[in-house]
């Protein structure tokens, strides 16, 4: 009989295409089969996020939980980027955990399960050619791998000290996996790395960089929709901006991790540009795809920041009017320069917080309310217990529609009905 797994993923995409290759091993070699019933399990993971500092608090008070419930002889084990941070220091705070195992040595999982005190944390450790089993949470869409690690030195991040330097995935193993998520049904290939447009880098020989990768990707017969996630502001250059816009199988819709509107905090922050630099490449976006949807990343109260940066920001985000922006107040990580730096009072960081999402709401109310009456290629992906059927357009628009699983993995034209802030709802066409 098989045995059962619990796995718990917090943080990024990143991570969640992790655990589906943990997923995969332990199943593969120790025939593990996943389970959402934590008392049931005879194995527990939590991979983890170390990018702020609650998900590190989470994960302490999470482990004493798990280990007051858990099934007799049921072991735990930690992996991701706080077990990379940590390591040994997480069996010494919580002596019940089995193993440890850092977010660039996921392909050692299955050595791991079966000694008592082991950590992987190795850094360095190159897992570009490693070939993972199969397993996916959606047969709609396929996650990919494009590089490992960030070669960058953000002065808040711990990314860097967790994943290790990037080294881009050579573009064969790339496209093996395209064309196996093509034959198993995805019609939609996510494409992943901290600097996906720094791809290739270190592919001295050739030219071969992430707008050859797209190029290459979008000619596999039965790909539909690429995404992909983080780009760098840095590294929009036109020939990637250009290829974004004129290529059809590329969704229209993008993440430009903003950071800051001020460029004197940019430069403290070590981005390598300047709010000039970032307004021109997301008008240049716009110019060239009416239709795009642009998100991003914005740290509120990065050590030094005054009001005349915070009002950068703002600026900013009147002007580029981002579709949705993920906001964080600066968190000081363990061993970044920032951290050492003179840091902003917690009451201005939340009222710098709340003033930005304010600000935000009035622009996503605006934004959604004129979809209502357009037309939009729906990907349908999830049956809700309700009778409604979810899915994404083109530009990440998430739309609602009454519908059978009939539906289901088909792109379908719909046409928006209702808006509210953050999903439409509409009819099939
Ligand atoms: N504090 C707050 N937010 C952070 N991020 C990264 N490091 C920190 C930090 N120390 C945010 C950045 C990044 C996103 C994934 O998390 O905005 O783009
Ligand atoms: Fe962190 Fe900067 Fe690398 Fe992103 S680019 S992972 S923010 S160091």
């Amino acid at each position: 009989m098989s045995k059962k797994l619990f796995i718990e993923t917090l943080g990024c995409a990143m991570n969640e295409r992790d655990t589906e290759h943990i997923i995969a091993e332990l199943n593969k070699h120790h025939d593990y089969e996943s389970t959402s019933d934590l008392k049931d399990a005879d194995l527990i993971i939590i991979n983890t996020c170390s990018v702020r500092e609650k998900p590190v608090q989470k994960l302490f008070s999470e482990l004493g939980q798990f280990n007051k419930v858990k099934k007799e002889g049921a072991k735990i084990g930690v992996c991701g980027c706080t077990a990379s941070h940590l390591g040994k220091e997480i069996i010494k705070r919580a002596p019940y955990v089995d193993f440890v195992v850092g977010a660039r040595n996921v392909s050692k999982i299955s050595q791991a399960v079966l000694k008592k005190g082991t950590v992987e944390i190795d850094i360095n450790y190159d897992e570009t050619g490693y070939e993972f089993s199969e397993y996916r949470n959606s047969g709609f869409k396929a996650s990919i791998n494009i590089s490992l690690g960030c070669d960058k030195s953000c002065t808040f991040c711990i990314v860097p000290a967790t994943r290790g330097d990037e080294i881009s995935i050579p573009s064969d193993i790339i496209l093996k996996e395209v064309q196996k998520a093509v034959h198993s049904g995805a019609k939609e290939i996510f494409l992943l790395g901290q600097n996906v447009n720094n791809y290739g880098k270190e592919f001295k020989e050739e030219k071969y960089n992430f707008t050859k990768l797209l190029q290459d990707i979008s000619n596999v017969d039965g790909v539909e929709r690429i995404r992909f996630t983080s780009p760098h502001p840095l590294h929009m250059d036109d020939e990637f901006i250009e290829e974004f816009a004129s290529n059809p199988k590329i969704c229209k819709s993008i993440h430009v991790p903003l950071q800051s509107g001020s460029t004197e905090i940019l430069k403290a922050m070590k981005r390598g540009y300047t709010k000039e630099w970032f307004l021109n490449r997301c008008q240049k976006i716009k110019d060239l795809v009416p239709n795009v949807r642009i998100s991003t990343d914005i740290i509120v109260a990065f050590p030094g920041e005054s009001t005349e940066d915070f009002n950068d920001t703002i600026d900013i985000v009147n002007k580029v009017k981002f579709d949705q922006i993920f906001n964080f107040k600066y968190s000081p990580r363990p061993n970044t320069p920032a951290q050492f730096m003179e840091q902003v009072p917690s009451e201005i960081a939340s009222e710098r917080l709340t003033d930005l999402i304010e600000l935000h709401k009035t622009h996503q109310d605006e934004l959604m309310a004129a979809q209502v009456g357009s037309i939009h290629k729906v990907y349908f992906e999830d049956l809700k217990p309700n009778g409604e059927i979810m899915g994404f357009s083109d530009n990440y628009l998430q739309i609602f529609v009454t519908g059978s699983e009939e539906l289901l993995g088909k792109i379908v034209d719909v046409k928006i009905t209702k808006a509210s802030r953050t999903s439409l709802k509409g009819e099939v066409l």
